[in-house]
């Protein structure tokens, strides 16, 4: 496994691929502290492509508050571990000062998208992802690059940046992995208490619920308002959001379903927020 700290370098490392037939090269881009969730990216980028790459960069310019920076977990040595297990061709590990050398000026922004949502609650976030990801395309050159389903608004913004800016990368989405009472795998679900945990599975319970209705006419009011019934069976729940958007656009619902919608809760036990999402097509 390659393991390249510069943007030479890892050109280098593609060029050779490349020279020696790699026709589908996947890419990964991923802030490290990698679980069960990136792995399953990189397994997907392995069935699809010849070639795997992945980046492990903690982007500064995705974080607001530099405490958050700060006490991000960071194990290289670890992660290499993992990458190199599941037969990764090369990572891409590059400093600060690599990605954004003194002087560095241009952002990349989807105007709407990036103020809805969790953009309205993180003002400067979904730009630090877009520029980074453009920047890390513009330097490894994937044929195609995998995304988290679970971080369903990144995965729009950047669906939405590579068809308006004509990037020849095509985004795959990997399905939410799950455990096998429905609870939406996550690197915060070991914070949960025993108690908390049983009953995190309400998230799942709730969008199986709304899919189901959403199977028969229904209004985005009535989806919502089964879902927060469904939410109450669990009395720790404290729920932030009970969005139901459109599926591409991420544009507020209202009325009769009549196109595909995002679900997204984010709910709170305890100390730890969980969120999960469900895409539902009208009947
Ligand atoms: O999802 C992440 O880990 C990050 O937002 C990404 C896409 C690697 C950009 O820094």
């Amino acid at each position: 496994m390659d393991i390249c700290r510069s943007k030479t370098g890892i050109r280098r490392a593609i060029a050779t691929m490349r020279a020696a037939g790699a026709e589908r090269i996947g890419f990964v881009p991923t802030m490290g502290a990698l679980h069960e969730g990136h792995l399953s990216l990189v397994r997907m980028a392995k069935a699809r492509g010849d070639r795997v790459v992945v980046s492990v960069f903690v982007n500064p310019t995705q974080f607001e508050d530099p405490a958050d920076l700060a006490k991000y977990p960071r194990d290289d040595a670890r992660d290499l571990d993992l990458l190199r297990a599941e037969g990764v061709d090369a990572v891409f590990l590059p400093g600060v000062e690599e990605m954004y050398p003194e002087g560095a000026q241009t952002i990349v922004e989807t105007t709407t998208l990036s103020k809805v949502l969790i953009g309205a609650l993180r003002p400067g976030h979904f730009r630090g992802v877009a520029t980074v990801v453009t920047k890390l395309f513009n330097i490894v050159g994937p044929d195609f690059a995998v995304f988290g389903e679970k971080d369903y608004q990144q995965l729009a913004v950047i669906r939405t940046m590579v068809r308006d800016l004509d990037m020849p990368v095509e985004i795959l989405g990997h399905p939410i992995l799950r455990e096998t009472d429905g609870l939406a795998m996550s690197s915060r679900n070991v914070r949960l208490d025993p108690a908390h945990r049983a009953e995190a599975t309400v998230l799942s319970r709730a969008l199986d619920r709304a899919e189901a209705l959403a199977a028969r006419p229904v209004t985005a009011e009535e989806l919502q308002a089964e879902i927060a019934l469904t939410l109450a069976e669990a009395p720790a729940a404290e729920v932030e959001t009970i969005d139901i958007q459109d599926a591409a656009t991420l544009a507020d619902l209202s009325g009769a379903l009549e196109r595909p919608a995002v679900i997204l809760l984010a709910v709170r036990f305890g100390p730890v927020l969980l969120i999960d999402n469900r895409v539902v097509t009208p009947a």
